[in-house]
């Protein structure tokens, strides 16, 4: 007996002896090619069933009752008929989890965990919207990086993440997850967040894989209502709508997923020309396209499958590799394989796709090696993921407006007066989807403002109103304590679930009866700010009109109190502009700046393209914002006034720092094609840099203008530069510009 104990520890020891050198090697990272031959040498191991498991994705219940899972699910996972699971994370659960899948399952591939991680895991960074008005790439590089490293220590390998759907439609609540209503901003902000997510290398632990979504043209949908239809040229597509998901793929991503939309009468689900000629022949994308949710079933509701059966089929034969939630992959492929519809060769394909991410992860070396308490506990929330959030949050805030420089404020300020519904607000701060996000952990404005103001200080705090409905019975007290006080904060906006996915909204305004709280406090004479919440542009008109200071500040997340706090008293100088137009009233929307000039442009006089009853133009424009300081352009200038069309130009302009405060200022190019084979915008931004300037600094800011940066789809669909003149405009926002021009020859 004693032997036999004896025995089975040395065995024991061996065994741990052996594992740890392999251990070693096995966490090498694998060539492309011997990557490939594994692919290969497993795919042949693996039956029907199994290679649709791998291309199954279903939810964990995590989110909605804490971490379990359906007992039908989990049964799948250890047959081997599930792939990946989302909505499941944590060191310990994912880990959990993925036993069922490692020592169940008769082949024991790990299962891929993924979330939607849109602006940060547990540290919860600017909404996206939000971060593209910091028109700073590497500041959305560097929230993707910091969202990664704590999703990936909580045992995640991949996020829903990032949105690069163009939105000219703020009806459209989803416009709070991407990057605004243009094409290059969107481009730029597209590549940097894929790179913050992805990094360097796959194979790290702290990187996981990006998912470019919504494939495509999600952005546009009819009305702003989500999921409508939606209609639009393969010119304008292929100009607008696509490029930011092409920038998505030179940036190396690693997935896709699909949309809920139908695009000119086609489910983007099942269309052959988004995926199997875009997607694969254009692009020569290599890595997986997974559907959004039960969209493969919604193929028959859209009218365009008769059944499950159908559905499935038509998914797989436009290239979808990863069924979200629906189980039809699993249910209906082996049928439609076996009865010779759908070649073996072809679900091959998806497969392999899926597997190489997989071993590219390192999970097949070590599937545990994501789920890692320790570093989970290390990475969540700390101090400097706490202060990254904080300094990409200050770089978001967009100043409107400031009218007899009333920010920023004096922290040694006798009386103050914060007010609103939003002021002493956690949840909201966390804005439409907030990962692992708690509101407890966010600092409200109120909070960031006592921290910030001398001890000497007299803060009254009143609510005031609710973010919606009709009472006013705070009313009075708001204005009570406005009276009393030197200058009045108000805190207003939207709630974050009226942004965001299923969360059109038919007007612009600010909801409920924030509009006379503010009024009401306005009428008492004493000065405001009105600080603004919210995930898409608001008609904030006679806001503007009669509130002297206006901060535009999105959902921050957890540091936007702080954040807020630092602007409002100077610690920092705003210098984000906006991504995204600001329309005076709701019935003119969509309204971008970068439109058609039309034949009769909008102008004095009746017979031409405008509202008769609402001014003409943008409330403020794309890539306004104001700083506290002043900055002034002058002796704009190219490197020559005529090129060919291969070649390319320089641009250079002087800016000043005209102001007494050191300042951020973004320095935006944009071009105009003035005679195309069809029509160009009226103009369309080619270059921007955020750059730092010192008081009474000037700076000479330099551009390039490539053949790439003029080119579009001409009459016969040829992506070319057209010979012709151009316009070149440079100014700190869409419309006050200085501008020169060129020719370009044959
Ligand atoms: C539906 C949303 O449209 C998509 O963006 C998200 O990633 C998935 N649900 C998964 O939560």
């Amino acid at each position: 007996m004693k032997s036999l104990k004896l025995r089975i520890l040395t065995l024991l020891a061996c065994a741990l002896f052996l594992f740890q050198p392999f251990q070693v090697l096995a966490q090498q990272q694998l060539s492309e090619k011997e990557i490939d031959q594994k692919v290969n040498t497993l795919i042949k191991k693996m039956t029907l069933q199994e290679k649709v498991g791998q291309m199954t994705l279903f939810t964990s219940d995590m989110t909605v009752t804490g971490p379990t899972i359906r007992s039908d699910y989990e049964k799948l996972i250890k047959q081997g008929k599930v792939g990946a699971l989302f909505n499941a994370y944590g060191a310990d659960y994912t880990r959990k989890l993925q036993k069922l899948a490692v020592e169940n399952s008769r082949l024991g591939i790990p299962l891929l965990y993924g979330y939607d991680v849109i602006h940060g895991f547990r540290t919860v960074f600017p909404i996206p919207l939000g971060e593209a008005a910091s028109w700073d790439p590497s500041v959305a590089q560097k929230s993707a990086g910091v969202a990664a490293r704590e999703s990936a220590a909580a045992g995640l390998q991949w996020t829903f993440a990032p949105m690069v759907d163009i939105a000219r439609d703020p009806r459209w609540g989803r416009i709070a997850e991407g990057a605004g209503e243009d094409t290059y901003l969107g481009e730029k902000m597209a590549a940097a967040r894929v790179k913050g997510f992805q990094g360097n290398s796959l194979f790290a632990t702290n990187t996981i894989l990006a998912c470019a979504k919504h494939y495509a043209a999600y952005g546009a949908a009819e009305g702003g209502r989500d999921y409508n239809t939606v209609n639009m040229s393969i010119r304008r597509l292929r100009d607008v709508y696509l490029p930011p998901f092409k920038a998505a793929k030179d940036a190396g991503v690693a997935t896709y997923m699909t949309s809920f939309n139908e695009l000119n009468g086609v489910p983007a689900t099942g269309n052959k020309f988004l995926m199997n000629q875009v997607l694969h022949n254009e692009w020569n994308f290599n890595g997986f396209v997974v559907t959004d949710y039960t969209s493969i079933p919604e193929m028959i509701v859209h009218g365009f499958a008769k059944d499950e059966t159908d559905a499935a089929y038509k998914a797989v034969e436009a290239s979808v590799d990863m069924d979200m939630q629906s189980g039809l992959f699993l249910s209906e492929l082996p049928k439609l394989i076996k009865e010779g519809k759908v070649s073996e060769q072809q679900i091959n394909k998806a497969v392999a796709r899926i597997l190489r991410l997989k071993y590219k992860l390192g999970l097949l070396q070590d599937p545990y090696r994501y789920s890692d308490a320790t570093r989970q506990k290390q990475e969540i929330l700390s101090d400097e993921n706490k202060q990254a959030a904080r300094d990409v949050a200050r770089k978001s805030i967009v100043l409107l407006k400031n009218e007899n420089q009333l920010l920023p404020l004096d922290k040694n300020i006798k009386n103050l007066a914060v007010i609103g519904p939003l002021a002493d607000d956690q949840e909201d701060l966390l804005g439409p989807w907030s990962g692992a996000g708690r509101g407890e952990d966010n600092i409200s404005v109120l909070s960031g403002i006592k921290a910030k103001v001398s001890p000497e200080t007299n803060i009254t705090y009143v609510k005031g109103a609710e973010i919606t409905g009709n009472s006013e019975e705070g009313f009075e007290e708001a204005k009570e304590a406005a009276r009393k006080a030197d200058v009045a904060v108000v805190v207003v906006g939207e709630a974050r679930n009226m942004s965001g996915e299923a969360a059109s909204r038919a007007t612009l305004d600010l909801p409920g009866v924030q509009q006379d709280l503010l009024k009401a406090v306005h009428e008492t004479g004493t000065p405001a700010v009105m600080v603004m919440m919210n995930g898409r542009p608001l008609t904030i008109t006679w806001s503007d009109k009669y509130i002297p200071s206006i901060l535009e500040t999105w959902f921050l997340g957890t540091e936007g109190g702080n954040a807020i706090a630092d602007v409002l008293f100077g610690d920092y100088n705003p210098g984000g502009k906006l991504p995204v137009t600001f329309p005076r009233h709701v019935g003119m929307v969509p309204y971008y700046y970068n439109h058609k000039n039309t034949g009769r442009p909008k102008a004095e006089g009746k017979y031409n393209s405008k509202y008769i009853d609402v001014k003409n133009t943008a409330l403020y424009p794309f890539g306004y914002g104001l700083s506290y300081t002043t900055f002034s352009y002058d002796n704009l200038k190219l490197s020559k006034k005529s090129m060919s069309v291969d070649d390319s130009l320089q641009v250079s302009v002087d800016v000043e720092n005209t102001g007494n405060r050191a300042g951020d200022e973004v320095v935006q190019l944009y071009i105009r094609d003035l005679v195309g084979s069809v029509t160009r915008p009226i103009e369309q931004l080619r270059g921007f840099k955020r750059l730092h300037f010192e008081p009474g600094e000037t700076k000479t800011v330099h551009f390039t203008l490539n053949p790439d940066d003029l080119k579009f789809h001409d009459i016969n669909m040829d992506y070319r530069v057209e010979p012709g003149q151009f316009k070149v405009f440079v100014g700190g926002n869409s419309k006050d510009v200085l501008q020169t021009g060129f020719e370009v020859t044959q």
